[in-house]
């Protein structure tokens, strides 16, 4: 059959990521869907070396010039922003019926459920495993996997630079500031890292959590936050003594007064599974009302891991499989009802 031909526009930790898994998965990914991938186009702000042969693709100055005018099937949105250039890539790509895939949980945040509608409309995916808990598998796993399931309550670590940080605080005494920094050069924290110390991100996920597990449409704004600046090295040394872990949490519980929504964090019992989930590891628990508690866990940024999610989607176009981006229809997902954030 024909190739299936991608453009991938960012090529920072994660578009980088992608293109070299693709590049060194070649076979297996050919062998896997029946079909040869090839990386037609890509376009990024500057034109800088990149670490990788780009004399094959056409590279393009403007990423919507790209998502408009370039011969791929699939278009990556790896850029990130809730608005803006990154909106523009998805709503231009999915109107001239190309596929998409982002690892943008901010823009699905703010814009999931239209853009949702606007891909099921063309008969497109809107596909974004990479954007919650990075490389772990847990959109599929809830759409999929545990599709037989109702869940009343899903959570867990979702930012990978805070649990980075509370881990390297706790073990090494480091100060924040220092271990952010160093979460920054390994690539896990968002262009602003306010978005990750202050809960903002997780909260992005959890909106999406939400909506793939209860059927609902993204509500971020019913989302309870508080970051973890104010944990300080001495509220950790004494969560410690007194046999608990300090976590940033996401939590999003169905309840006779709708959905409720929460990230902050949480005093966690060591002996918990969860409060062993170290470093740049996520994790995600979830109580499937037949299958019982189940819990993913994984690693929850970085290139390799994102992008490892990224391709699963690219996968799952090149068989054919095109999924409801939130597990069922786009418009017959339900009004969340969620609780005023300020009645909390
Ligand atoms: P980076 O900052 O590393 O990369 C962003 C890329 O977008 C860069 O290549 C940049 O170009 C490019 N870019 C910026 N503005 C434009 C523009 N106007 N036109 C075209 N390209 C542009 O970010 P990440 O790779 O870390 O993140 C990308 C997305 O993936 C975000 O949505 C993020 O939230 C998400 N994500 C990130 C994870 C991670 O671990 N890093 C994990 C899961 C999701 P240039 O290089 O020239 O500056
Ligand atoms: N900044 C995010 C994190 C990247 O640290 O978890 C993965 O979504």
């Amino acid at each position: 059959s024909e190739p299936l031909k991608i453009a991938i526009a960012g090529l920072g930790t994660v578009g980088t990521g992608t293109v070299k898994l693709i590049q060194d998965n070649l076979n297996v990914l050919a062998q896997r869907t029946g079909r040869e991938i090839s990386i037609v186009a890509v376009s990024a702000r500057s034109r800088k070396n990149r670490d990788f042969d780009m004399s094959s693709m056409t590279y393009y100055d403007d990423a919507v010039d790209m998502a408009e005018n370039c011969d791929a099937d699939v278009v990556m949105e790896l850029i990130g922003g809730s608005e803006g250039i990154a909106k523009e890539v998805v709503e231009v790509s999915i109107a001239k019926g190309r596929h998409v895939i982002t690892a943008n949980k901010a823009l699905l945040a703010h814009h999931g459920t239209e853009l949702a509608k606007l891909a099921e409309e063309a008969g497109v995916a809107l596909a974004y495993e990479a954007a919650v808990a990075g490389g772990i598998p847990v959109i599929k796993g809830l759409r999929e996997g545990l599709a037989a399931n109702s869940f009343d309550l899903v959570y867990g670590i979702l930012n990978g630079t805070c649990n980075f940080i509370l881990t390297n605080m706790r073990e090494t005494g480091r100060d924040f500031d220092e271990v952010l920094t160093e979460a920054q050069e390994l690539g896990y924290a968002e262009a602003d890292p306010s978005f990750d110390v202050d809960g903002v991100d997780a909260a992005h996920k959890l909106s999406l959590l939400s909506s793939v597990s209860f059927g609902t449409e993204v509500d971020f704004d019913a989302v309870y936050i508080e970051g973890i600046r104010n944990i300080s090295a001495l509220d950790i040394v004494n969560a410690e003594e007194l046999g608990y872990r300090i976590k940033l949490l996401g939590i999003a519980r169905k309840t006779e007064h709708g959905i409720d929504q929460r990230v902050h964090p949480c005093m966690v019992a060591k002996d918990q599974p969860i409060a062993s989930v170290e470093g740049v590891l996520n994790a995600v628990v979830c109580n499937g009302n037949h299958v019982g508690t189940t819990m993913f866990e994984g690693a929850g940024a970085g290139g390799g891991p994102t992008a490892s999610a990224v391709v699963a989607d690219l996968v799952d176009i090149a068989r054919g499989t095109i999924l409801p981006t939130f597990g069922v229809p786009a418009n017959a997902l339900a009004k969340p009802i969620a609780q005023p954030v300020e009645k909390r």
